[in-house]
C-alpha cells in the first residue's frame, strides 16, 4: 500500500503547487486561522488565502469586508485525495465550520459564501460574480469538477434561486441541484435561520460515499441537530478528482457583506468533530455603555460640540461646492462614488478617455484608483431637480439587477447638474460597430450573432418578467448592446430613457427612443410598454441578421425600410438573400430562418400581434413552434411599422440629420416625436463614436 502511494506521489505532475495528501483518513481542526502561503504550515492554523481574504489577529478569518466587488478565498493548503484509486469511487467526507455574514445594510446582503471542493485553488471566478467560483465562460461546464455548498444571500433569478437567504448544493454551476431556505431543526421542530443576521452559524456538510447521500445541516449552536436541512442523493465520484482542494470562497457585489469564518474541522472517511462555538474567536459585539464614559463625555462635550460645529460648517461648504448629497441619498451609500474618485479615474474627463457618446451623454473610460478596475463612466446632464430623487431611487434598484446579459451598473455620483453613472467596462464596444462598420474590422460569425440575439432576449425577459417589478428598457438597439470579453451581448442603458420622458413640464410627454426602433403606438400614445421593447428587439434581430440598419436612407426605395424588405423576401421564399453578405454564406440555415421569423413577428404594427419576451425566448431556444406569418407586419391602417411617416412629417430636420453624410451612422437619432416635445434635454445628440 505505502509503495503504491509513493509511486502516486512520484507520478504527480511537478506543476502541482501543493503536496497531495494521500493519507486516506486525514483529519484537521482549525480553532482559529492564520494566513499563509501554499503549504508553508507553521503551527497548525495556516490556510492558503486568495483575493482579499485575511486572517485577523484574533484568529478570525475574514473572506471579504463591506467593500463592494471583492473576492476572497481560503483553502486547506494541501490537495487531498477524495477518491479510491482502484475503483474511482468518491470517499465519504465530513466537515463542520462556523461562519457569520455581516451585511453593510442589514436587509440587503452581499453575495454570500460557499464551501467548495475544487481541483485548483486558482479558480477563475471574478470579484462580484458567482461567489468567486466561476466566471462567465466556465459556469455550467462539466470540466469544472467543482462541488460547492452555497450560503447565498441574494436571490438571483438567472439561477432560479428560491429566495435571498438559502443554502444550495451546486455542482459545476450556480444553479443549485438542491436548495433550502436558511433553517435548522431541534427537538421542537424547524426554526428559520437568517444567514445574514451577523451571528455565528455552524454548518455541517456530510457525504456518505457508500450511500451516495449528501447532508447539509445548520444550527446556531455547538451541537449537531439530528435532522439535516438538506439530504440530497448524489454520486460525487464523477465530480471529485484524485487531488482536490477544499476551502471557502466568497464575493461581494454592489451590495457588500463581511464574510467571516471562525473555525473549521474536516475528516475524510469519518465524522468531523463539531465545533464548540464558545471556544472560538467571535466578533466584537456592540460595546455596552459604560457610566464613566458618559461622565467623561459631558466634560469634553463642549469641545466636541465645537469640533462638530466647525465640521458642520466645513461640510456645508464642501457639499455646496462639490458633490450634491442629500440625506435620502445616503441610504444608497455603497453605490455612490465620490466625484473626486471618478475624476481621477477618467483623468479629469479628458477627451482622450472618451469611449463615445450616446443619446444621454458622453461615456468615458476610467480606471478606479482604489482597485484598478476598468469602468465606463457615463456623464448625463440633468438640470431638473424634480424627478431626480425618483431617478436615483430607480438607479439604486437597477443596481440590484443582475443578469449575465446586462451591463452591470456599479454606482453613480451626482454633482450639480451632472449625474455620473459607473458601469462595467465592456472591452469589445458596442454591437453596431461590428454590424455596420464598412469595411468591417471584425465580422461577427453567425454563431456569435445568434448567441448575442439569444442573450439579449434573455436579458429582456429578465427585465420584463423575472425581476421584482417590470423594467421597460425603452431603448433597445444595436448601439445599446455591448460585447464583453467573450463576445457575449449585454444590454446597457436600461431605464435611462425614463428620465427623459419626465420632462421639466410634466404635462408634456416626450417619446424617447430611436428612429426605426419605435413601435408605432409609441408615436401616438407616447407610452412605453413591454410590447414596445419587443418591437425594438425585433428590429435589432433583423439588423443582426442582415447587417444593416432598420432604416437605410441611402438604400434603394424598396429597401429603405428593413422590415418591409425582409418581409418581401420572406414572402417570395428567398429569405436567405437578406442575410448579411459579410457572412459569405457561413451560417446555420434553420437558425437564420428562426431569427428572421421572430424578428418579423416582433415587428408587427399591432402590439397585440407581437409575442412576449417569454415567447421569444422559447422560439429562439426551439422550445415552442413559431406561428405562421400570414400578413405583412406593416399592415396597420396603412402606416409603416416604425412610425416612420410620423417622423418624416413632423421632424424633417431629424431625418435630414440622420441622412446627412456627416452623421452617416444616421438612423440612430433619438428624436422627440411629439410635436411640442422640444424640451430642455432635446434634441438628444446623434450617436457617434470617437475612434481612439
Ligand atoms: C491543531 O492542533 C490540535 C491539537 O494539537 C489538533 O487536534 C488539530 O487536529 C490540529 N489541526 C490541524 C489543522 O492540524
Ligand atoms: C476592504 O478590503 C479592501 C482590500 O483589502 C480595502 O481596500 C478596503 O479599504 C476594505 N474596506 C473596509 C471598509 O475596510
Ligand atoms: C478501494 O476500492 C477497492 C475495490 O472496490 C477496495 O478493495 C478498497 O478497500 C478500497 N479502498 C479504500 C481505501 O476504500
Ligand atoms: C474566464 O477565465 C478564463 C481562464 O482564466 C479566461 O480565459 C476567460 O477570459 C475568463 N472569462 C471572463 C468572462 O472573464
Ligand atoms: C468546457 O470547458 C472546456 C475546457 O475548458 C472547453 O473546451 C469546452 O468548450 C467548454 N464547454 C462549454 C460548453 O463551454
Ligand atoms: C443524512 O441524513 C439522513 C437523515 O435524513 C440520515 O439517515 C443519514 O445517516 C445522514 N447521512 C450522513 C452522512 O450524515
Amino acid at each position: 500500500m505505502s509503495e503504491a502511494r509513493l509511486l502516486l506521489l512520484l507520478l504527480l505532475p511537478l506543476s502541482l503547487s501543493a503536496v497531495l495528501v494521500l493519507a486516506q483518513d486525514i483529519e484537521f481542526v482549525y480553532t482559529g486561522f492564520r494566513g499563509g502561503g501554499g503549504g508553508a504550515s507553521n503551527g497548525n492554523t495556516s490556510v492558503s488565502l486568495n483575493g482579499v481574504a485575511e486572517a485577523e489577529n484574533s484568529g478570525i478569518l475574514r473572506l471579504t469586508n463591506e467593500t463592494s466587488r471583492l473576492l476572497g478565498r481560503a483553502f486547506y493548503p494541501a490537495g487531498l485525495r477524495f477518491r479510491n484509486a482502484t475503483d474511482g469511487s468518491a470517499f465519504s467526507f465530513s466537515t463542520a465550520f462556523a461562519f457569520a455574514i455581516v451585511p453593510e445594510y442589514p436587509k440587503l446582503g452581499g453575495h454570500g459564501l460557499a464551501f467548495t471542493i475544487a481541483p485548483t485553488m486558482a479558480l477563475r471566478g471574478l470579484p462580484s460574480q458567482y461567489l468567486g467560483l466561476f466566471n462567465a465562460s466556465d459556469i455550467g461546464n462539466s470540466t469544472n469538477h467543482l462541488f460547492a455548498v452555497e450560503f447565498d444571500t441574494v436571490q438571483d433569478f438567472e439561477f432560479g434561486d428560491i429566495n435571498d437567504n438559502h443554502v444550495g448544493v451546486n455542482i459545476n454551476d450556480m444553479r443549485s441541484k438542491a436548495a433550502a431556505a436558511g433553517a435548522y431543526y431541534d427537538g421542537d421542530g424547524k426554526h428559520d435561520l437568517n444567514l445574514k443576521g451577523g451571528s455565528t452559524i455552524q454548518a455541517w456538510v456530510d457525504y456518505d460515499g457508500a450511500a451516495k447521500l449528501l447532508n447539509v445541516t445548520l444550527s446556531p449552536f455547538s451541537s449537531k441537530p439530528t435532522q439535516p436541512l438538506i439530504s440530497f442523493p448524489v454520486d460525487l465520484s464523477p465530480i471529485l478528482l484524485d487531488s482536490m482542494f477544499v476551502g471557502f470562497s466568497s464575493s461581494t457585489g454592489l451590495l457588500a457583506s463581511s464574510h467571516y469564518l471562525f473555525g473549521w474541522s474536516f475528516k475524510m472517511n469519518g465524522v468531523a468533530q463539531s465545533l464548540d462555538l464558545s471556544a472560538l474567536p467571535s466578533l466584537p459585539q456592540a460595546k455596552k455603555k459604560d457610566p464613566t464614559f458618559t461622565i467623561a463625555t459631558s466634560v469634553t462635550g463642549f469641545v466636541l460640540f465645537l469640533i462638530a460645529a466647525i465640521g458642520g460648517v466645513y461640510l456645508f461648504y464642501k457639499i455646496k461646492n462639490a458633490d450634491v448629497i442629500e440625506p435620502w441619498e445616503l441610504q444608497y451609500g455603497p453605490h455612490r462614488f465620490s466625484y473626486k474618485e471618478l475624476k481621477k479615474a477618467t483623468k479629469g474627463f479628458r477627451d482622450r478617455e472618451l469611449l463615445g457618446f450616446g443619446g444621454f451623454g458622453k461615456v468615458y473610460k476610467g480606471v478606479l484608483p482604489r482597485n484598478k478596475v476598468e469602468v465606463a463612466v457615463k456623464r448625463v446632464s440633468h438640470e431638473s431637480r424634480q424627478g431626480i430623487r425618483e431617478f436615483v431611487a430607480e438607479i439604486a434598484s437597477i443596481g440590484r439587477l443582475r443578469h449575465r446579459n446586462l451591463v452591470q451598473l456599479q454606482g453613480w455620483c451626482r454633482r450639480r447638474g451632472d449625474l455620473l453613472l459607473v458601469y462595467d467596462y465592456m472591452p469589445n464596444g458596442s454591437l453596431d460597430r461590428y454590424l455596420f462598420e464598412d469595411p468591417p474590422k471584425v465580422v461577427l460569425s453567425w454563431s456569435q450573432r445568434f448567441r448575442i440575439i439569444r442573450g439579449v432576449a434573455s436579458a429582456l425577459l429578465y427585465l420584463h418578467e423575472e425581476w421584482e417589478h417590470v423594467v421597460i428598457h425603452r431603448d433597445v438597439k444595436a448601439s445599446n448592446v455591448l460585447l464583453d470579453a467573450d463576445m457575449n451581448g449585454r444590454l446597457g442603458d436600461f431605464g435611462l430613457a425614463k428620465l427623459y420622458e419626465h420632462g421639466a413640464n410634466p404635462s408634456t410627454t416626450r417619446v424617447v427612443g430611436t428612429l426605426g426602433y419605435l413601435a408605432p403606438e409609441m408615436t401616438r400614445t407616447g407610452k412605453a410598454t413591454t410590447s414596445s421593447d419587443v418591437f425594438a428587439f425585433g428590429a435589432m434581430i433583423l439588423e443582426v441578421v442582415c447587417g444593416r440598419r432598420p432604416i437605410e436612407p441611402k438604400a434603394q426605395p424598396e429597401e429603405l425600410i428593413l422590415v418591409d424588405w425582409v418581409w418581401s423576401h420572406w414572402e417570395a421564399g428567398s429569405v436567405l438573400d437578406v442575410v448579411d453578405h459579410r457572412l459569405a454564406g457561413d451560417y446555420v440555415k434553420h437558425e437564420v430562418e428562426t431569427a428572421v421569423r421572430v424578428g418579423l413577428l416582433c415587428s408587427y404594427a399591432a402590439a397585440s400581434a407581437r409575442p412576449t419576451m417569454r415567447d421569444v425566448v422559447r422560439f429562439l431556444d426551439g422550445d415552442a413552434a413559431l406561428p405562421e406569418l400570414s400578413s405583412p407586419p406593416t399592415d396597420y391602417d396603412g402606416k409603416s411599422p416604425v412610425g416612420f411617416d410620423d417622423f418624416v412629417h413632423s421632424y424633417p430636420s431629424s431625418f435630414e440629420k440622420a441622412s446627412s453624410p456627416s452623421t452617416a451612422r444616421g438612423g440612430e437619432t433619438a428624436a422627440p416625436a411629439v410635436p411640442d416635445g422640444r424640451g430642455p434635454y432635446s434634441p438628444l445628440s446623434p450617436f457617434s463614436r470617437v475612434s481612439s
